[in-house]
């Protein structure tokens, strides 16, 4: 009987066991507000001594001024006064991506953000993603540290480890801040994926990257090039 009985009670245990392991697999945990510290991003400009065209690319992009945009910031305030600010780590999780995860933001008029998270969406926020629970209000997964994620399965570099991460070639890693859904009521409020997600490109397998990301934004056209100084030359992918 209490044989019976230990037995029942383990596999139910390790009925439970496999459960939360389908559950980690299928549903990555997005990031939480403050869990990391910002001083474990590096800053671009150190990508920048190989990655050197690239940063030249992405500075000045709306990406570098997701969060010092005065649009943006004069949107941000407004939304956060009228709110009581019961929207500013939403707004900023897209915006100020470094800020949320450190905890750096609120205080809204930014007086504890770091440099880093200033930068808006940076070179080593979006190549320390490793992961993400679907799309909509940033459900990324951030693992900061020696390891870049990126397109390439073979690719090798002396001051950091790569990995390939299918992610980055598909729209769902543009999707994760492209579409904004209303925290509260639910209503897609900015529909970039959605619209992409419903039209022909997606049924013909077009993604954001393929004309986002290459010279001639609707060409599709390839970019052939050294992705770091010293590199070989195969595709690389636009910044700008
Ligand atoms: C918005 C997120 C984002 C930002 C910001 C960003 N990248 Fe990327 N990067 C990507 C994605 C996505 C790809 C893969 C594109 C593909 O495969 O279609 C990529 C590709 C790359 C590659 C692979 C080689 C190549 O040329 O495509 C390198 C290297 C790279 N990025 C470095 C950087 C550096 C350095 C910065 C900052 C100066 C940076 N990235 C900023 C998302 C980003
Ligand atoms: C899920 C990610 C996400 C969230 C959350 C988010 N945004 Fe944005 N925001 C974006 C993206 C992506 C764009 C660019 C949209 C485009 O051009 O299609 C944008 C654009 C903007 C712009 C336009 C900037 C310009 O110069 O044209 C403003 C203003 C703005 N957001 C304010 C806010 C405010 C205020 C909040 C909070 C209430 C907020 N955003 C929440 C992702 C987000
Ligand atoms: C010392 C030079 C150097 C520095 C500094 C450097 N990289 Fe790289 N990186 C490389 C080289 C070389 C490659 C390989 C390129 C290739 O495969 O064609 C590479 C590849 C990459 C890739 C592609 C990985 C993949 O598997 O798809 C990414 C993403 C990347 N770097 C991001 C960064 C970021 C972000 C920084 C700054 C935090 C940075 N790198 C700093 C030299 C460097
Ligand atoms: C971490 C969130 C994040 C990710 C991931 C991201 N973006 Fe953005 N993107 C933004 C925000 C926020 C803005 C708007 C900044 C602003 O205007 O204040 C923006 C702006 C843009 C703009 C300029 C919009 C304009 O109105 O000029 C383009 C184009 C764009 N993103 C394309 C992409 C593509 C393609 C990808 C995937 C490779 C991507 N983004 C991934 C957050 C993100
Ligand atoms: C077939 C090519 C194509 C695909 C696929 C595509 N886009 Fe675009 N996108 C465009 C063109 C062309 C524009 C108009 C931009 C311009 O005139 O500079 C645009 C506009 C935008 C804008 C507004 C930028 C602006 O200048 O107003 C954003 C943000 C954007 N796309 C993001 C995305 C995202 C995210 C995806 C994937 C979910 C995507 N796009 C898929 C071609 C494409």
């Amino acid at each position: 009987m209490i044989r019976s009985l230990r037995t029942t009670y383990s596999t139910f245990l390790l009925l439970i066991a496999l459960f939360t392991t389908m559950c980690n697999v299928l549903a990555a945990t997005p990031t939480a507000y403050g869990e990391l510290s910002s001083d474990m991003f590096t800053d671009g400009t150190k990508c920048a001594q190989c990655h050197a065209i690239i940063h030249n690319e992405w500075k000045g992009t709306m990406h570098y001024y997701a969060y010092e945009d005065p649009f943006y910031q004069k949107e941000f305030l407004a939304a956060s006064n009228d709110t009581e600010g019961i929207v500013d780590i939403f707004c900023s999780r897209c915006h100020t991506p470094i800020g949320v995860v450190s905890g750096e933001i609120p205080p809204i008029d930014g007086s504890n953000l770091s440099d880093i998270a200033r930068q808006g969406v940076q070179c080593d926020f979006c190549h320390v993603v490793s992961g993400s629970n679907g799309t909509g209000n940033a459900p990324f997964v951030v693992s900061p540290g020696n390891i870049k994620w990126g397109p390439f399965n073979d690719s090798k570099a002396a001051y950091h480890e790569s990995e390939y991460l299918e992610l980055y070639t598909s729209s769902e890693y543009c999707g994760m801040c492209h579409e904004v859904i209303h925290p509260i009521n639910g209503l897609v409020i900015d529909d970039t994926y959605k619209v992409w997600k419903e039209g022909v490109y997606a049924e013909e397998g077009v993604v954001c990257q393929d004309c986002h990301m290459t010279p001639g934004i609707t060409q599709f056209e390839a970019n052939p090039g050294r992705a770091a100084s010293g590199a070989k030359k195969k595709r690389s992918y636009l910044h700008a």
